[in-house]
């Protein structure tokens, strides 16, 4: 196993697709009653456990979790797109495995898009700064050569897996306390967390194919993947705030 799957498994068009904002926050029947998949319906029947309602810190925190994930997706599209054309150029044979990845990110995207839609959770106030600032790392990294763009998609996923590890702990933390009470969790808040389960082995997926493209080759790779890394934390603290 790659040294950098010892990190623990960790949360359509682009940006043309959003649409405009709603501002009321996740909604509890949606999230803890009404959408239970047929799977955990079954089981929560034949556990005879009742669901509780989110408090509203529960809330706030699955809201900003979901927008912070959809702006984070959409960084990750935004930045393959802008590297890809520069980096198969020089080298085709990257033409599948850049292609593959940018697939999975659009899917990644499609799927936050589409919770922040159904439970009304406003996207980031800073959509448009984080557009151009992905785009930007993407084509500059992709412009300093293949090293460069592999080192960018390591540090960018170092962080964004170890996000959705923390997310994931948070939310198992949350389905723990309420299995203590005697409370079940919904089906939809079990399968937040095995979707988000499966966002993140791919993103790991992703940190693993940058590695085996030497991205530790690339110049001052210190530097660069410190100053992205650094980058991505600040966009993620500030993504779930604003
Ligand atoms: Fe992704
Ligand atoms: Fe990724």
């Amino acid at each position: 196993m790659a040294p950098t799957r010892c990190l623990a498994r960790k949360a359509g068009g682009i940006g043309r697709r959003l649409r405009p904002a709603a501002t009321r926050p996740l909604s509890t029947s949606a999230v803890l009653r009404a959408t239970a998949s047929p799977d955990s319906e079954a089981s929560s029947t034949d556990s005879a456990k009742k669901l509780k309602p989110l408090t509203q810190d529960q809330r706030d925190y699955l809201s900003s979790a979901l927008r912070v994930n959809q702006a984070g997706e959409l960084a990750a599209t935004l930045i393959y797109s802008a590297q890809t054309p520069l980096i198969i150029r020089k080298h085709p044979h990257l033409r599948p495995l850049m292609g593959h990845m940018y697939d999975q990110e659009a899917v990644h995207f499609s799927i936050f898009n589409n919770l922040i839609h159904r439970h009304r959770v406003r996207p980031t106030a800073l959509y448009p700064l984080w557009s151009v600032l992905a785009s930007g790392l993407g084509w500059s990294t992709a412009l300093m050569g293949r090293e460069a763009a592999m080192a960018c998609t390591e540090a960018v996923e170092t962080e964004i897996g170890n996000h959705y590890n923390e997310q994931i702990r948070s939310i198992l933390e949350m389905i723990a306390e309420w299995e203590a009470q005697g409370y079940d969790a919904s089906g939809e808040i079990k399968q937040l967390v095995e979707t988000l389960r499966r966002i993140r082995d791919e993103e790991l997926e992703h940190l693993d194919h940058a590695v085996e493209n030497d991205a530790k080759k690339a110049e001052s790779h210190w530097l660069l993947t410190t100053a992205i890394r650094a980058g991505c934390r600040g966009a993620i603290w500030v993504s779930e705030k604003a």
